[in-house]
This record gives structure tokens, C-alpha cells and sequence, in this order.
């Protein structure tokens, strides 16, 4: 069936030639013994890294991120960590990041979560409640944090999916935006969804850019929609999806 050689063909990809970054964690240091506490706490620390993460990654490229990441997690390494910073320190942190608000929703996100004493929320629903959460980080945490089945949607997934699909839309567009989110929720792995999700916005960022896309290194080019109509029409391009 379509949809899971999709899957297939994206997380096997993800798998080769996902970046190793620093807060694609994997392994388990630390532990307790107790099997259940050690993944409960593994968890939160990873959405911790996720958030932090997802949060820089919404207005700056990976490559700037990585450093402001690892410096932020050597100060703060973990959500209780954050919760007992300053603004002061937090918007230092933050410097050349800019939209410093994003840091402030960061620091009373973590005063939020701490001060509710149930650990990090584990549901899009539950994360949606914290202020600057909004529907891609909340998505982004459950997914790749606590393997919620919930799509992610950002500018890449957008281009990605309407070039998957030769869907011609405004991407400013809010129904536009809605329609796929749908789309997305139909696509992502059931068993995997937080890598499903990583390895949409990962080809979005690297071969399915939005000039000059590297079509032959695309895992899903056979299936891709727009593609195969460039092929039939020469006056029609993958770049104009
Ligand atoms: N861009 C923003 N978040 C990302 C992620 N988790 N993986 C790849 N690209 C991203």
C-alpha cells in the first residue's frame, strides 16, 4: 500500500542519513533500576532537550542552533535546572537568537511544569496548556519525546507534502496550513511517529528544498506526485509545488 511504503521509505532513509544532533539523544545513562522511573525519567529529559531544541530551531538554522543548544544545556541540563534561572541569565543565554519571548515562554514554561509537580506533559493536549506551546512544539515533544501519533507541520513538511501530493497552495494560507496537518496525521508512522516526523522535516531541510531539489537522492521520488507530472510536462516543475 502507498502509505506505508512512504513510511518505509522515509524512516529507513532517516535512519542512513539523519544528522546526528546533539539532542537526538539515544542510550540511557543514569539509571535507577527501576525500569519504569528510568523511562519516565529518560523521557522528560529528552522532551527537555526536545523543547529546548525545537523552540531555537523555529527561527534559526541548525548549524547556529547547535551551539546555542549546548550551551544551554551545560547551564541548565535539566527543566529544574531552568525553572530556578533569572530572566536576566535566560535572555543572555538567548542573545542573537532574538524573538527573546520565546526564551521568557521557556523559562515560565519550565516554572509552570515544575511548580505543577507531574513530571513534563505528555500529550499534545496536555502541552498545549503551557503558554508558548503552540501546535509544532507540542507536536514535536509528543512525537519524538513520548512517541505520541501526531503529525508535525512546519515550512519544510508544508513543501514537502504538497510536492508528495501536487497540491498548488498558498502556504500562508491558514486552511491551507489545516488541510495539511490533516494530511500529515494520515502519513505518520504509527510505531514510529516521532522519527517519522524528524525525517519529513530532515528531507524538507536537505534534498527537498524549495530550488534546485535533489530529486535522485529522494527516498520517496517515486512516489512523489509532482515529480511524475514534471516528467509528463516539461512546462511543469517539482519547484513549482
Ligand atoms: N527542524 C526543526 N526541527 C527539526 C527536527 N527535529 N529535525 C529536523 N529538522 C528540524
Amino acid at each position: 500500500e502507498e502509505v506505508s511504503g512512504v513510511r518505509a521509505s522515509l524512516l529507513e532513509w532517516y535512519d542512513l542519513n539523519g544528522r546526528d544532533l546533539p539532542w537526538r539523544t539515544r542510550g540511557s545513562e543514569g539509571n535507577t533500576g527501576n525500569a519504569q522511573e528510568d523511562k519516565d525519567e529518560e523521557e522528560d529529559r529528552r522532551a527537555y532537550g526536545v523543547w529546548v531544541s525545537e523552540v531555537m530551531l523555529q527561527q534559526t538554522r541548525v548549524q547556529t542552533v547547535i551551539d546555542y543548544y549546548n550551551r544551554w544545556m551545560l547551564k541548565w541540563p535539566s527543566l529544574h535546572h531552568l525553572a530556578s534561572a533569572s530572566l536576566e541569565e535566560v535572555n543572555e543565554m538567548w542573545a542573537g537568537l532574538g524573538y527573546y519571548r520565546r526564551a521568557r515562554f521557556l523559562l515560565e514554561g519550565a516554572q509552570m511544569i515544575v511548580a505543577g509537580g507531574e513530571g513534563f506533559p505528555r500529550t499534545v493536549g496536555a502541552l498545549r496548556k503551557i503558554p508558548g506551546i503552540g501546535d509544532y512544539t507540542a507536536g514535536a515533544i509528543a512525537s519524538i519525546a513520548f512517541n505520541e501519533v501526531v503529525p508535525v507541520v512546519d515550512g519544510n513538511v508544508v513543501r514537502v507534502l504538497a510536492r508528495l501530493k501536487a497540491i498548488s497552495a498558498n502556504p500562508k494560507d491558514s486552511a491551507t496550513v489545516k488541510s495539511f496537518w490533516k494530511l500529515a496525521a494520515q502519513l505518520v508512522d504509527p510505531d514510529r511517529p516521532g522519527d517519522f516526523n524528524q525525517s519529513l522535516m530532515e528531507l524538507g531541510a536537505t534534498a527537498c528544498t524549495p530550488l534546485n531539489p535533489s530529486c535522485f537522492s529522494c527516498p520517496i521520488s517515486i512516489q512523489c506526485q509532482a515529480l511524475s507530472i514534471s516528467r509528463k510536462d516539461e512546462s511543469v516543475t517539482v519547484t513549482d509545488y
